[in-house]
């Protein structure tokens, strides 16, 4: 993972500077907020797996990522917060344990903190499959529609479940809604680029390979990495 200082300072980065500069904790960036603003990160948080409640975005391209999601928010009404139209999406193309998920559930609490209203969801691949497997009781097409249209979605190791042919339908409708409609996405993946192609066909690699910027990772198992005794 490269310096994130190093491709400019967005304007999270540049607060937390002013903040440490005059030895104020950018931890508590929320709190210096209004009410609003920390009840918002509070409200996100809880939907986020603890694991990755404090995860913060810090890689050069999720930053860039952010900097064009929230240029690109606009409020629904005069007055209205900014909340997110349409954006570009990320590809974030690692081993396990390089960080991907982290990064991901980072950028949506770094938007939040921004100020921008966001509607999100966030499923690993496997789980939707799951959820969209016909048994009694599911509306597939009502979930299938809430995670194609939710404004920013993160899917998270897309190409890790057993392909099919009903897993590669599934998932070109979904992607091939959210490609139309040009809602901001954050794919991982375990998978080289290229191998995507053939885990879940040309129709889903192609739209991803337009729609997305990549985000590569060191190949670092963060999991197994133990800091010395
Ligand atoms: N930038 C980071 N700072 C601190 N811990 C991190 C960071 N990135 C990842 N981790 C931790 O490393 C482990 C693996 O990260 P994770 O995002 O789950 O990897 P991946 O999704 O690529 O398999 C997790 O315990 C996570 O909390
Ligand atoms: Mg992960």
């Amino acid at each position: 993972m490269g310096d994130p200082q190093r491709v400019g300072a967005g304007a999270l980065r540049s607060v937390e500077r002013i903040l440490r500069a005059r030895g104020m904790n950018p931890q508590a960036l929320p709190e210096l907020g209004d009410f609003d603003g920390r009840t918002r990160l509070q409200q996100t948080d809880a939907r986020i797996p603890p694991r990755y409640r404090d995860a913060r975005a810090d890689h050069p391209t999720v930053l860039e990522w952010l900097r064009e999601v929230v240029a690109q928010a606009a409020p629904a009404n005069p007055g209205a917060r900014p909340q997110v139209t349409t954006g570009p999406s990320l590809l974030m193309a690692g081993v396990t344990g390089a960080g991907k998920t982290h990064q991901a559930y980072g950028a949506l609490r770094s938007l939040i903190q921004a100020g921008v209203a966001v509607r999100w969801e966030a499923t690993t691949a496997a789980d939707l499959y799951a959820d969209l497997r016909p048994h009694a009781g599911n509306d597939a097409e009502r979930i299938l529609t809430r995670v194609a249209r939710v404004p920013v979605l993160v899917l998270d190791d897309l190409g890790a479940a057993r392909t099919s042919e009903w897993v590669e339908e599934i998932t070109y409708r979904l992607i091939n809604q959210r490609y139309n409609r040009m809602l901001p996405t954050l794919v991982t993946t375990n998978l080289a680029i290229g191998e995507l192609r053939g885990a879940l066909g040309d129709r889903v690699a192609s739209r991803l390979a337009e729609m997305t910027e990549r985000a590569t990772f060191e190949a670092v198992d963060r999991r197994r990495l133990r800091p010395a005794a």
